[in-house]
């Protein structure tokens, strides 16, 4: 990847993901092909930024006139505060993983509620809206961000889990707050009982590593109770929902479609969708 020191060398690139760690990116890959075959002619790359210099990093790239990036971990709180503007999902996801470097302002938004919403649609067939949803691991950045996001897209009821329950309170506060009518319930990771929920989401990053546990106490799986895991490789909970016979489905296709949005950010009047997937191989 690029650093700062080495982004003058980047010949021709105007977007950009910024991480760290970032080498093993998948979004090159997948913008690169929309951008070409929208007659775009912009080079996509991978830089890596250390924590603490977001808003360098943005100032830099509008000097050497990039259109925009995509921002991920650890950078996505960071790039919130150093945009001059951010629209209302952002606000509400408290982040920002897509910036456009408008002429009049650094601009940023958020799509990776999208993509998560898109990705339970197209995997399991479930649509949001009216769905009854437990959340484990609403502590993290990409659970609380999903947790928002349900609440926006009017889910009926959301439950939020965590092994540190503290780390949930405040989100589920300011949920309350901003949509009053919404059923939000908080429980201690180790005190789950079965939950009355249509869709189990794992934000944990239990499953990344071989031999992980599962998150959520498996015994409680039915084949009534959909499961989707953010981990994009099979966890002791996705096994363990297809022993069962329970819908479930991992969590690649987010990438996709959070990237998809991120292009009509950029490019409104485009359809970077097959070429993405062809870059993904998907
Ligand atoms: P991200 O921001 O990428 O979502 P994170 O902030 O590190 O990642 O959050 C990871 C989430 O996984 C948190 O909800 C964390 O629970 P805590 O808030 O209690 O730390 C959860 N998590 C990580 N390791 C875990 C483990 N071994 N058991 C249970 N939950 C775990």
């Amino acid at each position: 990847p690029f650093t700062l020191a080495t982004l003058p060398e980047a010949t021709g690139a105007r977007l950009a993901v910024i991480g760290k760690p970032i080498a093993h990116s998948l979004s090159p890959r997948m913008h690169q092909p929309a951008l070409d075959e929208a007659g775009i002619d912009a080079r996509y790359i991978a830089l890596e930024i250390e924590p603490g210099q977001v808003g360098e990093a943005f100032a830099r790239m509008r000097e050497l006139g990039f259109i925009g990036c995509n921002v991920t971990v650890p950078h996505k709180f960071d790039a919130l505060a150093a945009c001059g503007e951010i629209d209302d999902t952002a606000r509400d996801l408290g982040a920002v993983n897509t910036v456009r470097f408008d002429p009049d302002a650094t601009r940023g938004t958020n799509t990776d509620g999208i993509g998560f919403e898109h990705a339970v649609r197209e995997t399991l067939g479930l649509s949001l809206p009216g769905l009854a949803v437990m959340i484990v691991g609403a502590g993290g950045g990409a659970g609380g961000a999903i947790a928002a996001h349900c609440a926006r897209t009017g889910v009926s009821r959301l439950i939020l889990a965590n092994r540190t329950l503290s780390k949930i309170e405040a989100l589920a506060q300011q949920l309350r707050d901003r949509h009053p009518g919404l059923q939000i319930e908080t429980v201690a990771a180790e005190e789950i009982s079965a939950p009355a929920a249509d869709l189990l989401v794992n934000t944990t990053s239990l499953g990344l590593k071989d031999g992980d546990p599962s998150p959520f106490p498996v015994q409680l799986l039915t084949p009534q109770l959909a499961v989707f895991d953010t981990i994009y490789q099979p966890t002791a909970l996705i096994r363990a929902a297809q022993a069962v016979g329970a819908p479930h489905a991992q969590g690649n296709l987010m990438l996709l479609h959070q990237g998809i949005a991120a292009f009509h950010y950029w490019f409104p009047d485009t359809n970077p969708e097959s070429a993405m997937r062809s870059g993904l191989g998907r």
